[in-house]
C-alpha cells in the first residue's frame, strides 16, 4: 500500500462530520476533497496558485472547503480556530517547478504553528518524500524537532523501498 492509501485508510477512523481539519499543501486536490467528504469544514492552503485552481476544480458541489493561496507557515494569521487533524503532503506539486517544493524552514514553521493550533487529542499526519533534493534535510529538521519536543507519534508508515516516503501520525496529547 503506498503512503497516500494508508493515510486516506487511518484518516478515516480519526475524523467525524463535526471536525475541523486543514490541509496545509493542497496540490492536486486529492487530499482536501477526501477531508470535505468526512469533516465539517476543511482550509485548505497552497503556496501555488496552479495548485490553488486545480483544487478548486476537484471540490465543485463542496461547500465545506476553504481554499487559501498562502504560504502555509503563515496559518496564524487566519481565523480558522481549534483544528481535530491536519495534513502535510510535502514535497513538490506533480508536474511543478522547484518553487512548488516545501522547504524544510518553512515546514519546520508550519508544523509548530499547527501543533499549537491543534485541539487535545487532534492529530497531524505528515508524509515526508525523501527521493527529491533536500528532502532528506526536510525530514531530519522536522524528525529532530519532534523528537526532541516529545511530541507522540502514534504510528509510522513507511513502504520498504530505497528512499520511500515516510508518514507519521501524530497525536496531541
Ligand atoms: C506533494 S504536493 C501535495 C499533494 C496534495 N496533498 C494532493 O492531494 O494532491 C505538495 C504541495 O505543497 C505545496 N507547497 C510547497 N510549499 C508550500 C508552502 N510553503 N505553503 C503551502 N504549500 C506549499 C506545493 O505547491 C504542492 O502543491
Amino acid at each position: 500500500m503506498n503512503n497516500n492509501t494508508f493515510v486516506h485508510k487511518y484518516v478515516r477512523t480519526l475524523i467525524t462530520k463535526d471536525d475541523i481539519c486543514v490541509d496545509m499543501t493542497a496540490g492536486n486536490g486529492n487530499d482536501t476533497v477526501f477531508l470535505a467528504s468526512l469533516a465539517k469544514h476543511v482550509y485548505a492552503f497552497d503556496i501555488s496558485e496552479e495548485a490553488i485552481r486545480n483544487t478548486s476544480e476537484r471540490i465543485e458541489g463542496y461547500g465545506n472547503v476553504t481554499l487559501i493561496n498562502d504560504d502555509h507557515a503563515s496559518i496564524d494569521r487566519y481565523d480558522i480556530g481549534k483544528v481535530r487533524l491536519f495534513i502535510f503532503n510535502l514535497g513538490y506539486l506533480p508536474h511543478g517547478d522547484d518553487l512548488s517544493c516545501t522547504k524544510p524552514e518553512s515546514s519546520l514553521q508550519a508544523f509548530q504553528k499547527a501543533y499549537e493550533m491543534l485541539e487535545k487529542n487532534g492529530y497531524i499526519v505528515i508524509t515526508f518524500y525523501l527521493g527529491h533534493p533536500g528532502g532528506k534535510d526536510e525530514y531530519y529538521l522536522l524528525d529532530s524537532y519532534i523528537k526532541k519536543s516529545d511530541i507522540s507519534v502514534m504510528e509510522r508508515y513507511r513502504q520498504d523501498k530505497p528512499d520511500s516516503p515516510v508518514t507519521y501520525i501524530i497525536r496531541k496529547l
